[in-house]
């Protein structure tokens, strides 16, 4: 009989007994000395629930709207890069998931699958493309134009990665991806992270973006992508209200507050701490999580690490509709019947409560 898993966090236990060390080094680590990993989980605990009481949570709806589309639950899959070590079918796979519980996967542009593999196995399922800015921009609009005409339905422009952050297992392990894979979105190897050699002794993954991606970017670049696609333009990485306030002038059509799963900048704040109406990812590991951060202000929520212990271990399915039932049962013991009565009022700090 096979282990039953229960939470997200023994989907994780699991992935880290079948997962090749370097592989899940390579998807669990933070940056640096991981403050802001252990804190973007620990924020969560730092809320508690008000729940509200007889108030007939028979049918609880857990539908939302994002970016116009209107999607079964506010868990969507966040952009992880090369889910091919995790599972053969990579994120072909978390993709047919995703359609399946009725809500959308932002595909990474550092995908093992092609924007286009990954339509096909979605079928009319909702996508949204992640995008790194290339120095080369004509590189950086084909990978616009191919999600246009593959219909995806958004683009997510990572802001915060300049360089890569210091993940000090990557150095350790010199991490590269297995010789079987590359990012097969780009036609070279050295973009494709393919080439035998070339990485040093540094995490491999660190020199492929100083090598390939623009640290000149500033906010006109954002106004640039705006006017160079049709697609709704959403900043992800932002953690300052200053920027927030950037994005809005610049004419961007959503933000996602994130801190790149912590692993960028360590040291910043967990993201449930800087939420305002917006999307956010980062710890998102329980119902509890999902209900705690729309109550704060959140429209939905997006998964990293978890869809990918999911991966590796009985798959993404289980992971998404685990969540589903998790949001269910919080939202009913809550009192909540819908997101519409989930508000600020659920939620309180015990410092602001205990006296
Ligand atoms: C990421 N993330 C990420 N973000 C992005 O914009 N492009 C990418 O290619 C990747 N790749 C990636 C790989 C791995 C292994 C991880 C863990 C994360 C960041 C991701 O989109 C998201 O911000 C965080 O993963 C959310 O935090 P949790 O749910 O992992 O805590």
């Amino acid at each position: 009989m096979s282990e039953k898993l229960v939470c997200v966090a023994d989907y994780e236990s699991m992935a880290k007994r079948v997962l090749p060390k370097a592989v899940f080094d390579y998807y669990c680590s933070g940056a640096d000395q991981q403050e802001t990993l252990a804190d973007n989980t620990a924020a969560f605990s730092r809320w508690h629930l008000f729940p509200r009481v007889l108030r007939d949570v028979s049918r609880v709806d857990l539908s939302v709207s994002v970016l116009g589309q209107r999607i079964s639950m506010p868990v969507c899959v966040g952009a992880t890069a090369m889910q091919r070590m995790a599972h053969p079918d990579g994120e072909t796979a978390t993709a047919r998931a995703t359609r399946a519980a009725g809500t959308g996967m932002m595909l990474s542009s550092w995908a093992t699958s092609t924007i286009e593999e990954v339509r096909s196995s979605a079928g009319d399922g909702l996508l949204w493309m992640q995008l790194y800015i290339y120095k080369d921009r004509d590189l950086t609009l084909s990978l616009v134009r191919r999600a246009e005409e593959a219909g995806y339905k958004a683009i997510f422009v990572t802001v915060d990665t300049p360089y890569l952050g210091k993940r000090r297992d990557d150095v350790r392990n010199r991490f590269k991806l297995p010789p079987h894979l590359k990012m097969t979105n780009f036609g070279s190897a050295e973009l494709a992270f393919s080439s035998a050699e070339g990485y040093g002794e540094d995490s491999g993954l660190a020199v492929y973006v100083a090598q390939a991606i623009d640290p000149t970017l500033c906010w006109e670049h954002i106004a640039w992508l705006k006017k160079n696609t049709h697609l709704p333009v959403v900043v992800k990485g932002v953690l300052r209200a200053e920027d927030a306030l950037e994005a809005l002038i610049h004419g961007v059509d959503g933000i996602l507050v994130s801190n790149h799963g912590a692993r960028q900048l360590d040291g910043v704040p967990a993201t449930l701490d800087v939420l305002s109406e917006v999307y956010l990812d980062g710890g998102v590991r329980r119902g509890t999580d999902v209900l705690k951060a729309l109550a704060l202000g959140a429209t939905a929520v997006f998964l990293g690490r978890p869809v990918l212990w999911g991966l590796a271990c009985q798959g993404v399915s289980d992971v998404l509709e685990l969540m589903r039932d998790e949001l269910h049962l919080a939202m009913s013991l809550a009192g909540c019947c819908s997101l519409a009565e989930v508000n600020r009022s659920l939620i309180r700090r015990p410092e602001f409560t205990s006296r």
